[in-house]
Parts: C-alpha cells; structure tokens; sequence
C-alpha cells in the first residue's frame, strides 16, 4: 500500500459475526442493578415489562461472545463495515509527529453508531411478538434510528424528544416521520411524568425517558428500547471496535490512546471494548480517554453511587457515576450528552483506573470541530466533537514531548443536522454553562436511599 493512504476499509464478508461481552472478562462481584421498589438486586423478570427476553438474557449473560443474528447482519450490510480513517491533514495542520486515525460511523442511514444497536433491538422486539416500540432521544440520532430500524422490522415506533433539541434540530423529527415514527416534544402532557416536569421546558434525557418508560409499561405489546447505558447496547456498539481492530492492523499501526466522547457510554464502550479485552487478556497498554461535557460532567464530578436512569424514578438503581437523576443540564448542543448518568460497565471501568475521563467546554469542543471539518471534510455532531478535543489534545502533548503516538477516536456521527449549532458557535453567540458546586449539591441531595458503594 502506498504510504499515503487515507481510508482503510474492510468487504462485507469480513462484518462481525459475534459482538463482545465485556462482563465476561471482568472480576466478578461488580454490584447489580437493585430494583427501585424493594431495593433488592434486580433480575430478570423485573425487566420484562419493558424488554423481550433475549435481550434481558444478553443484558446480564457472563458468555464472552454473542452471535450476531443472521437477519440483523443483513441489515448492518447496508452501511457496514464502517471505514477507519487517518487524518493525514488534520495532523499536518496540528504539525504534530501524532498519527491520528478515526473510525467513521456517520456513513449509517440515521447518521450515527445509534443503529447498530437500533437495528438488534427492533429485531428481538419484533421476533418476540412486540407490536411497538416507545424511546426519548436526546439529539435526535437516536430516535431517528430506532424509527428506521422499526419500519425495517414492521414495528410502530413512538418518540419523546427532548425539549431544547426538538427546537435546535428541527429535521431530526422530520427524519423520524419520514421512517413513520410519532415525534413528541417532552416533556409532553401525554403522560404523568412529562406534567409532572413542566418547570423544565428544555427537558432532558432523564424525563423524556421517564415518559416513553411509562407509556411502554403500561401497554403489553408496547416494549421500551433504550439507545445507551444498558450492557447490551453496549455488547451491539462493539462491531466498531471489532472492525477497527482489523483495520488498525491494515494500516500496520497500534493505538496507544482510544478516544471517544460519553453520554451514556455506548459509542465509547463499542469503540474501547474489544481493545480494552486485550488489555485485560494480553496485557496491552493501551489507555482510554472518555470526552465529555463541562456542562454535564457525569464521570468528573459526579459520585459513585445507585441512582435511577430517568427523572422520575420508574428505572432499577442503577450503580454510575451521577450527578443525580434530579439534574435538568443546561441546554447544551450536544443533546445525546446531556444525561445525569452514565453506562455502569463505563463508570465501572474508571472506577477501576482503566479509562480517564475528561471534561471540555461549549466553545473549544465546537473550535475542535471546526478545524477538523476545515482539514478532513466531515462536519462532525456536537457529541463526537468532545472526542476531536481530546484527540488534538493527545496529538498536541506529543508534538511538546516531541514524541511518536497514535491516538485512535470515534467520529460517531455526522452534524449535518446540527447546523443552527455552527450558526451559533461562528457568530460567537455559544454559551459556556458552568456546572457549580450548588448545582451539584442540590441534585445530588435528591439520590435515593440504597446501598452505598465501596
Ligand atoms: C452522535 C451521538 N454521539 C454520542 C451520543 C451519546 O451516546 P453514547 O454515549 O451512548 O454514545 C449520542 C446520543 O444521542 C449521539 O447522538
């Protein structure tokens, strides 16, 4: 291969047939979901009125692999492999010796990673007999791809967007109607949860997921699907960090840093996992870096702790770094990271030292995106942006130590919905919210009484 290639890209035959259970690797005793009611560890039946059950089955399964569904392959056909990039102008543009590579998930139908695990859950659902499928979205990538991955498998699919994105990214909801999706701004007076938050007018992940949990458990052939956080959607992201493995090797290359922006975990966890296996099975050294928001900075200034997954608290405790399931975030850009919580295998991981995480702000996130666009062509989403910071960061600490790195992140979409974000940022009308100690405080007074953690 020439020595100035760009794009390393795989055939369909060399798609995952398996995705990765990183439970299996990890030490046993990691503390389990604890029902909301009794406070007792959560099992399988208490998730049954929102999830079929192969999904409960891959959500707490200890096997290390999971086939990937013939039917489900079929359709990841449509858009997978995903290509990895190097990002041979970014990296001239940064004069940094750092080679910068990227694995491009935007190349989906919705634009996302979020399809990946759309595409499952629509297909478990649909085998199970489930008639329709309710969700929130943040930024509206996720329940854009839900609604396409519930019109390939015949299923009704109803959204609750939240607030402030549902104003930011009109077509998002556009998208949704055209897959035949019910868009709804929450919170919304449809349920008791969204009239019970009508002093949030922005939303947040946290309510509008309160809403589609409600109306699901209260309908037999409603199941509720979830687009982040739970280990199987996790176990779904990993055919990124799978085909990226491969393709780091085409390019002859191992990272010594793997970057990806957090909201809930899942784009991050799908990209980490399979290099993370080899760190814990073969002694790899490579590091992780998880970007997040300054406004929302659940892994850097959250507490260890149970807490709930939505505002109300219909959700098991579930045991994350939180900032309390109380925290309405600022009205940030970044929608799909404006979330009190986070994936408890992630929050586990830096725990556990494994992960660092890292916080930016607003403005130098989007400056981040900018100078990428203006070299690589792509304009990425608001969330990945958090990814870029970092990975120019890493890519500017080897250029001061005036040493070789490889850095690896996830672009995991594209912005081209996101527009009106730019708009903002180019005119220098973006907000920086800062996230303060009282803030904090008061949403973390309001965590249910459960067992602590050690
Ligand atoms: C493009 C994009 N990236 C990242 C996220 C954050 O989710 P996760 O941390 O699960 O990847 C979202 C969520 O909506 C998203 O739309």
């Amino acid at each position: 291969m020439s020595d100035n290639q760009v794009k390393f890209v795989l055939t369909e035959r060399e798609l995952p047939t398996h995705w990765i259970n990183l439970m299996a690797d990890l030490p046993p005793g990691a503390p389990p979901p604890l029902h909301p009611g009794t406070k007792q560890p959560a099992g399988p039946d208490d998730l049954a009125a929102l999830f079929p059950l192969a999904l409960i089955l891959q959500e707490v399964s200890a096997e290390p692999e999971i086939e990937i569904p013939d039917q489900v392959r079929d359709v990841y056909r449509l858009w997978r492999p995903t290509p990895l990039y190097r990002a041979r102008r970014l990296e001239r543009e940064l004069d940094t010796p750092a080679h910068i590579y990227y694995k491009y998930e935007g190349v989906s139908p919705a634009g996302s990673h979020k399809p990946n695990t759309a595409v499952a859950q629509a297909y478990e659902n649909a085998q199970a007999g489930i008639r329709k499928l309710t969700t929130e979205t943040g930024a509206g990538q996720w329940g854009s791809s839900l609604a396409f991955a519930c019109r390939l498998f015949g299923l009704e699919c109803e959204v609750w967007m939240v607030g402030s994105s549902y104003d930011q990214k009109p077509y998002r909801r556009s998208m949704m109607e055209t897959w035949g999706a019910t868009v709804h701004r929450s919170p919304s007076d449809l349920t008791e949860a969204g009239r019970s938050q009508r002093e949030h007018p922005t939303g947040s992940l946290g309510i509008a997921i309160s809403e589609a949990v409600e109306v699901a458990a209260q309908r037999s052939e409603t199941n509720y699907s979830l687009g982040s956080v739970l280990n199987h959607v996790l176990l779904h992201q990993t055919v990124i960090g799978q085909e990226a493995l491969v393709q780091m090797q085409m390019a002859g290359e191992e990272p010594d840093v793997v970057v990806g922006c957090v909201g809930g975990g899942s784009n991050f966890g799908g990209l980490a996992i399979p290099f993370l296996r080899r760190v814990l099975r073969e002694q790899a050294t490579t590091r992780f870096v998880a970007a997040e928001p300054a406004a929302c900075p659940t892994l850097t200034r959250g507490v260890y702790a149970y807490d709930f997954g939505d505002t109300v608290g219909l959700t098991p405790l579930m045991p994350m770094y939180t900032l309390g399931h109380g925290f309405v975030p600022p009205p940030v850009h970044a929608g799909g990271l404006r979330y009190h919580g986070d994936s408890p295998l992630v929050c586990g991981l830096v725990r556990a030292g494994l992960v660092e995480p890292r916080a930016y702000r607003q403005n130098e996130t989007f400056a981040a995106a900018v100078q990428f666009a203006r070299t690589e062509g792509i304009i990425p989403a608001p969330e990945p942006a958090h990814a870029i910071r970092a990975a120019i960061e890493e890519a500017e600490a080897a250029r001061e130590g005036g040493e070789p790195r490889v850095i690896l992140f996830g672009l995991c979409g594209h912005g081209n919905f996101d527009l009106s974000a730019y708009d903002a940022y180019l005119a220098g009308e973006l907000e920086d919210p800062e996230f303060s100690e009282e803030e904090l405080a008061e949403a973390l007074a309001g965590l249910p009484e459960a067992p602590a953690l050690s």
